[in-house]
C-alpha cells in the first residue's frame, strides 16, 4: 500500500521505475481551465459528454466537476492494450452507448491519445448516429506518437512518447487509482 502514496515522487513497479510527471495540482488546475473553456463554448447547447473506459473515468469525473452549464453523460467501453506497454493496434467495443446521440452536440473524453487509433474509431462510431457536431477533450496527448489523421480540439498537457501511469492509466490494469500521472524513467 505505501507504494500507492500519492506524495511519492517515484515508484517502482518490478525493476521498472516511474518517476513522477504531473503533481495532482498541476492536472486540477489544467482541467478546471479546460472545463472553463469547454462550458463557455457550449453554454448555449446541451452537450453529451462521452467518455472512453476505462481510463477516462477519472478524468471525466473531475472533468464534470468544474463544468458549469448544463450537459448530460455516457460512455463507450473498448478493449484495451493487454498487459503490455505497447498498443495492440487492434480496438473492440466492449459496451456500446446508451444515449441516443442524433443531432446532439458530442465531446468525446479521453484520458490518452497515442497513436490516435481508439478516437479515430469511436469518431466513426459516433458519425455513424449523425451527432450535430463533435468534439474531442483529451488530458493528454503524445504528438511524436501520432499514426492517424484526428484533430484534437482540447488538450490538457502534450507530453513525450514514453509510457504513463496513474490517474486512469494502467500498467497492467494497476495504478489507475493514482491521483498524479508518473512516467516510465529510461
Ligand atoms: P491509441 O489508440 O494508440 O491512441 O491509444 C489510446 C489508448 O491506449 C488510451 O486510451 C489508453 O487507454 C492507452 N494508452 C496509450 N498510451 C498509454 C500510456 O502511456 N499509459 C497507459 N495507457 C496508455
Ligand atoms: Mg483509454
Amino acid at each position: 500500500m505505501d507504494q500507492l502514496k500519492n506524495s511519492k515522487k517515484e515508484i517502482l513497479v518490478g525493476a521498472e521505475k516511474f518517476v513522477l510527471m504531473l503533481t495532482e495540482n498541476e492536472i486540477q488546475k489544467r482541467i478546471s481551465e479546460l472545463a472553463s473553456e469547454i462550458s463557455e463554448e457550449y453554454k448555449t447547447k446541451l452537450p453529451i459528454f462521452i467518455g472512453v473506459l476505462n481510463g477516462s473515468f477519472m478524468f471525466m469525473s473531475d472533468l464534470m466537476k468544474y463544468i458549469n452549464i448544463n450537459c448530460e453523460i455516457d460512455f463507450f467501453k473498448l478493449s484495451s492494450y493487454g498487459d503490455e506497454k505497447i498498443s495492440s493496434g487492434r480496438v473492440k467495443l466492449v459496451k456500446d452507448l446508451n444515449a441516443d446521440i442524433k443531432d446532439r452536440h458530442i465531446i468525446i473524453v479521453e484520458d490518452i491519445v497515442d497513436s490516435g487509433l481508439s478516437i479515430k474509431y469511436v469518431e466513426e462510431l459516433i458519425q455513424e448516429h449523425k451527432p450535430a457536431s463533435m468534439k474531442v477533450v483529451t488530458l493528454l496527448l503524445k504528438p511524436d506518437s501520432l499514426k492517424y489523421d484526428i484533430k484534437i480540439d482540447y488538450i490538457g498537457f502534450k507530453i513525450p512518447n514514453k509510457f504513463v501511469i496513474g490517474y486512469g492509466l494502467d500498467y497492467a490494469q494497476k495504478y489507475r487509482n493514482l491521483s498524479s500521472i508518473y512516467v516510465l524513467s529510461d
